[in-house]
C-alpha cells in the first residue's frame, strides 16, 4: 500500500445551497431560485479535496450510506485523486443532504437529517486499519460533528496515531448534545495542532476570551491551538508564542467550508515543513482564497494558484 500524507477522518455530505430564499418562501407555491445542485461538504470531505489540489496524497476515512449522494461522494472524492478505500458504505444509511436556505444578505439556515449519516456514523464505520502509521499526519475533521464517536474512541485513535509516529490535527463544532471539555479532555491531550474558532473555543473553555481559551486548550495538553478569527484572520498559541496572524485577502463573497479550508491549507504548510506561524500565514492565505467564491471547494485549485494569490495580496499590500 501507498504510503499518504495526511489521513482524513470524519464527515461527508452532500450540500443543497438555495439562494436567495427569504421568509415569503412558504407564501407562495412555487418559488424559483438561481441555482439548485449538489455540492459537496463535510469536514473530512471537503479538506481531503483542497489538500489532494494543494499537492497532498490523501486517504479518506468516513461513512456514506448505499445511495445516490453517497456514490456522489465517492466518485467526486476519487476524481480529485483523493484514496477513497476507506470510505465506508453502509448498506440501509442514508447519506445526510445538508439543505442551506441562504437569505439576500448572507444569513444561512442549514436543515439536516438527524437520521442521516452525518448523526448515525458510528465509530465502527471508520475504518483506520491498515493506515495508522501509513500517513504523516492525521486530520480529524471535526470533534463532536458525528455525536456517536465517544470522546474515548476519539482519545484512543488519537493515541494510537500519536505511538505511530503521526502529527494529529483536530478541529470542532459545537456539541450538538450538550457534551463538554471533559468528554474529550484525554483526547486533547494527543493534539498536536487544534483549529476551533474563537467563539467554539470561548463555548467549550468557559473562557471570557479567545487568550484565555487558548491558555485553557495549552493546559489540557493541545500543543498548538491556532484559533480562527474569522475576518482578523487567527490567533497562534503555543509553549513559545501568543500571536495574531492577519487574514489575507478582504473581499469575501461565501465563507462556507472557510475553516475546512484554512485547516488544509496549515496542514499542507506542516507538509512543506513551515514553522507555527509561517504556517499561519499560508492557512490564511488558503482560507482567503476560498471566500472569495461562492462553495466550499470552488475557489482552491493548486498550491501555484495558492501561492500567487497569496504573493499578489502581499505585493499590492492589501
Ligand atoms: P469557521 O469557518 O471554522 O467558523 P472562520 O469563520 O473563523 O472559521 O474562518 C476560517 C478562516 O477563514 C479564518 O481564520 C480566515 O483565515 C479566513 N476568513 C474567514 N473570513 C474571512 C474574510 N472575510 N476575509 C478573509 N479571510 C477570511
Ligand atoms: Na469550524
Amino acid at each position: 500500500m501507498a504510503n499518504l500524507d495526511v489521513l482524513c477522518v470524519g464527515s461527508s455530505v452532500v450540500d443543497i445551497p438555495l439562494h436567495p430564499v427569504d421568509r415569503s418562501v412558504f407564501d407562495t407555491v412555487s418559488y424559483p431560485v438561481d441555482d439548485i445542485s449538489m455540492q459537496v461538504g463535510g469536514d473530512a470531505l471537503n479538506e481531503s479535496i483542497i489538500l489532494s489540489r494543494l499537492g497532498a496524497r490523501v486517504g479518506l476515512v468516513t461513512a456514506v450510506g448505499d445511495d445516490a449522494a453517497g456514490t456522489f461522494i465517492t466518485t467526486t472524492a476519487r476524481s480529485e485523486g483523493v484514496d477513497v478505500s476507506r470510505v465506508r458504505v453502509r448498506r440501509g444509511l442514508t447519506t445526510s443532504l445538508n439543505i442551506g436556505l441562504v437569505q439576500p444578505d448572507g444569513e444561512r439556515t442549514f436543515i439536516t437529517n438527524r437520521n442521516g449519516s452525518l448523526w448515525l456514523t458510528e465509530e465502527s464505520d471508520l475504518d483506520v486499519s491498515g493506515r495508522i502509521g501509513f500517513a504523516k499526519i492525521l486530520a480529524f475533521g471535526s470533534i463532536f460533528n458525528n455525536p456517536l464517536l465517544s470522546g474515548a474512541w476519539i482519545a484512543d485513535l488519537f493515541h494510537r496515531a500519536k505511538a505511530a509516529g503521526m502529527t494529529v490535527c483536530a478541529d470542532m463544532v459545537p456539541s450538538r448534545t450538550g457534551a463538554g471539555i471533559e468528554e474529550i479532555a484525554e483526547a486533547l491531550g494527543y493534539v498536536d495542532y487544534f483549529f476551533p474558532n474563537a467563539s467554539e473555543a470561548i463555548a467549550l473553555t468557559g473562557a471570557h476570551d479567545e487568550f484565555e481559551a487558548a491558555a485553557v486548550l495549552e493546559r489540557h495538553g493541545v500543543t498548538n491551538t491556532v484559533l480562527k478569527v474569522g475576518a482578523r484572520g487567527c490567533l497562534v498559541h503555543n509553549a513559545h508564542t501568543t500571536e495574531v496572524v492577519p487574514a489575507v485577502g478582504r473581499d469575501a463573497v461565501d465563507t462556507t467550508g472557510a475553516g475546512d479550508n484554512f485547516a488544509a491549507g496549515y496542514i499542507c504548510a506542516l507538509l512543506r515543513g513551515m514553522n507555527s506561524i509561517d504556517a499561519a500565514v499560508f492557512a490564511n492565505g488558503v482560507a482567503g482564497l476560498s471566500v472569495t467564491r461562492l462553495g466550499a471547494t470552488a475557489a482552491v485549485r493548486s498550491l501555484e494558484q495558492a501561492e500567487e494569490f497569496i504573493a499578489g495580496i502581499d505585493a499590492t499590500g492589501t
